[in-house]
């Protein structure tokens, strides 16, 4: 999960990371009062779960409280590359010496985590590990040993972060990487990390990306969710245990293995372009079992989508049979009632596929139908959402 900016330097500051005071708001008369409050000329920063805010011109800086309710006024509402400004944070301006960058991250090709510094930092940092990567430091990080005031001091150096704010920003790094341990995080970015005049290293912007995995020892994480920007379907099927994610295509997939499932999206999407470029809406694995419920709930989010105009259930019967999984799709056909309204597909092979092929047959549902391979199903599953479309 990805967190808001705001969001993150809170769990900076509760690492003792240095950030500047201030305030989310999500009007433009909160944003004045905000700016009043804090008393100096302030920051107003579009919160948005995407980077390049700055050049799209949702950071501005206000003087005073008059200004920073128009600027505020500018940024609600914007639309940054596809997401939508709700909320803006108001923030005490800083006079900035240098920018600098400064992250850690799990390096999951060199399975291993990574620290990543700049003297170089601030916007154009994308640009510069392009195009001088030898700028930007990647010093790799033992996860058992971890990040020690010396092992900070080294990241610093090669990072080529001068003289005068090594120590501090050295003392920064171990902080971030408190942060980055205590909250199961997978990324932890500060840019810029600024040094301003009097030579304090404050963190000025902050990204975290927490690991969704470990939420189980994280009771106060899920407060951090915005239901606002999660996608309805996927929020619906977190409900319900399910491993769905929502792709942006027609056919709906469901399958047993998160493997099937990925070759099922891909022998659909192979599929769909003799049929008029139809691509997978889902991923969706039921994993073992497929029971009724487990079956109906699937199908119940699938068919909430209202892109989708065809079903394909995927299903290799290994240790859940597949009788089982047929009497499962005959159940949730039952309670789901007028609410199934698709086409399905349905490929049964492995584990007493015989009786599994019967049992359908006998239901003789309207909206079902049977393909023996998993190609012709896929092809079947296309030309009917071509066909709904
Ligand atoms: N509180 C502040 N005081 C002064 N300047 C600021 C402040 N916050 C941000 N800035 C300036 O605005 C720039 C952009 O802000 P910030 O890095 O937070 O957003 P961003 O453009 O979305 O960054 P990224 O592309 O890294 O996501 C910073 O590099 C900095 O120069
Ligand atoms: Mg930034």
């Amino acid at each position: 999960m990805d967190l808001y900016e705001y969001q993150a330097k809170e769990l900076f500051a509760a690492h003792g990371v240095p950030v500047l005071p201030g305030r989310t708001v999500e009007t433009a008369e909160e944003a004045r009062a905000a700016a009043a409050e804090i008393g100096t000329a302030v920051v107003v920063k579009a919160q948005v779960k995407t980077g390049g805010r700055g050049k799209a011109g949702g950071v501005k800086l206000a003087e005073t409280p008059d200004e920073a309710q128009e600027k505020a006024g500018a940024i609600l509402g914007m639309d940054i590359k596809g997401h939508t400004v709700h909320r803006v944070l108001v923030t005490e301006a800083s006079d900035i010496a240098e920018e600098y960058y400064f992250s850690f991250l799990l390096d999951r090709s060199n399975r291993t985590f990574l620290a990543m510094c700049s003297a170089e930092g601030g916007m154009e940092i994308e640009q510069l590990a392009v195009e001088r990567p030898d700028a930007l430091a990647r010093v790799p990080i033992d996860s058992i040993a971890g990040v020690d005031r010396a092992k900070a001091a080294e990241i610093v150096a090669q990072g080529k972060i001068p003289a005068a704010v090594a120590d501090q920003a050295a003392d920064v790094i171990v902080k971030l990487w408190e942060t980055f341990v205590a909250e199961d995080a997978t990324l932890v970015e500060v840019n810029p990390l600024v040094r301003d005049p009097q030579d304090k290293v404050v963190a000025l912007d902050g990204k975290v990306t927490l690991d969704e995995n470990a939420a189980f020892r994280h009771p106060g994480h899920a407060d951090l969710v915005d239901e606002r920007t999660e996608d309805p379907l996927e929020a619906k099927a977190k409900a319900k245990d399910l491993n769905y994610v929502k792709l942006d295509g027609e056919v709906g997939i469901i399958g047993n293995g998160a493997g099937l499932v990925m070759s099922t999206l891909d022998v659909v999407a192979y599929a769909g372009e003799k049929h008029g470029g139809v691509k997978p809406a889902n991923f969706l694995d039921i994993g073992g079992g497929a029971s009724a419920e487990v079956m109906a709930a699937g199908l119940d989010v699938i068919l909430g989508d209202p892109a989708v105009k065809s079903v394909f259930v995927n299903v290799f019967g290994g240790i859940t049979s597949c009788d089982a999984v047929a009497n499962g799709i005959v159940e949730a056909l039952k309670i789901l009632g007028d609410a199934a309204t698709k086409p399905l597909v349905v490929r049964l092979d492995g584990n007493n596929v015989v009786e599994g092929r019967r049992i359908l047959d006998e239901a003789n549902h309207p909206l079902v139908t049977q393909v023996g391979t998993m190609d012709d199903a896929a092809d079947k599953a296309a030309e009917l959402a071509a066909a709904g479309a």
